[in-house]
C-alpha cells in the first residue's frame, strides 16, 4: 500500500485511500496553496464541500498544477439548504462551475435533512447526476444505519461511501460493519478529532514506539480499518507528513488499545439532532 493505493468502490470507480480534506480552511491563498502542496507531495485526491466555501480555491489550485484531472480524484457535497429549497441541480451546477470541471469523481448528500425526508427525496437527483456522467460515483455524509436502511430500501444505485465523524473517540464499530456489510466504503471525518487526540498519551506512547508522530498513527488506524483518510491540514509540513502512512504497520494489540480510547463522543454534530 502506498499514497497511489486506490480502494475500488461498488460501481468500479477507483478511490484513493488517501485525501485531503479542506473544511475550515479559507478560501483563497490557504487553500490554493493546501491543494498545491498536497499534489506536489503525491495527494490525488482532494475533498471540498460547497458550505466549505473553498471550491473555487481548490478547482484553480488543481488546474494550476498541471495534473491531468483523470488522474485525480475530487470530492464535493450537496448543502442542506440546498436539498429543503429542491434546488439539487443548481446547486450542482454551482458546484462544477466553481470547481471547473464537467464532472466530480464523488457527489456526497453532506446531512441526512430530516424535512420531507430530503435524505431519501434528494437520492433521486444524485442518481440523476450519476447516469449524466457529471458525478462518477455517489453517496452520502453523517448517515446513521437507519438512514442507510431507508435509502437502500428505494435506491436504484446504492450509495457508494458514507463519510461520518469517527477517531478514536468515536470508534463507529457498529456503522462501519453496517457499511461494510453493504459494500459502501467508509470515510471517517475529523480523524484527529479536530486535533484535540494529538496529546492523548496511549497514542503518544504508541507513536514513540514506531518513531511516528499521534497523527500518523491514528491515520495509519483508520487505514488498516480498511477506510478512505482525508486529514485536514493548511501547513506544507503536516500534509506530507500525513501521507507517510505506508512505511509502518500497527499490530493487532496496538490497533486494540487504539480502539479501547472509544467514548463514543463526538466533537462536531450528531446526525440525529443537527439543525443546520
Ligand atoms: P492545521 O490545518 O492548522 O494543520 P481533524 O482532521 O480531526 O478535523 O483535525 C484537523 C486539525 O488537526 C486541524 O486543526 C489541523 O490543523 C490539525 N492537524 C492536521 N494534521 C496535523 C498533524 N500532522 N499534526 C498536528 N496537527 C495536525
Amino acid at each position: 500500500m502506498d499514497l497511489q493505493t486506490r480502494i475500488q468502490l461498488n460501481n468500479g470507480v477507483q478511490m484513493p485511500v488517501l485525501g485531503l480534506g479542506v473544511f475550515l480552511s479559507k478560501d483563497g491563498e490557504e487553500t490554493y496553496n493546501a491543494v498545491r502542496w498536497a499534489l506536489e507531495a503525491g495527494y490525488r485526491h482532494i475533498d471540498t464541500a460547497a458550505v466549505y466555501g473553498n471550491e473555487e480555491s481548490v478547482g484553480r489550485a488543481i488546474r494550476d498544477s498541471g495534473i491531468p484531472r483523470e488522474e485525480l480524484f475530487v470530492t464535493t457535497k450537496l448543502w442542506n439548504t440546498r436539498i429543503r429549497a429542491h434546488e439539487e441541480e443548481q446547486a450542482f451546477a454551482e458546484s462544477l462551475r466553481k470547481l471547473q470541471m464537467d464532472y466530480v469523481d464523488l457527489y456526497l448528500i453532506h446531512w441526512p435533512v430530516r424535512e420531507e425526508q430530503g435524505y431519501v427525496r434528494a437520492w433521486s437527483k444524485m442518481e440523476a447526476f450519476n447516469k449524466q456522467g457529471r458525478a462518477r460515483a455517489i453517496g452520502v455524509s453523517n448517515y446513521h444505519v437507519h438512514h442507510l436502511q431507508d435509502l437502500l430500501a428505494v435506491a436504484d444505485v446504492p450509495p457508494a461511501l458514507n463519510q461520518v465523524e469517527c477517531h478514536p473517540e468515536l470508534t463507529q464499530v457498529e456503522l462501519s460493519d453496517f457499511c461494510r456489510e453493504k459494500g459502501i466504503a467508509f470515510e471517517p471525518w475529523s480523524p484527529l478529532g479536530r486535533g484535540k487526540l494529538l496529546e492523548n498519551e496511549t497514542l503518544k506512547d504508541i507513536a514513540k514506539a514506531h518513531g511516528k508522530t499521534t497523527a500518523q498513527v491514528i491515520l495509519r488506524w483508520g487505514l488498516q480499518r480498511g477506510f478512505v483518510n482525508i486529514p485536514k491540514s493548511v501547513h506544507k509540513e503536516r500534509i506530507e507528513q500525513n501521507a507517510q502512512l505506508f512505511d509502518f504497520a500497527l499490530s493487532q494489540g496496538e490497533m486494540e488499545r487504539i480502539f479501547a480510547l472509544n467514548k463514543n463522543e463526538r466533537v462536531g454534530s450528531d446526525p440525529e439532532t443537527f439543525n443546520f
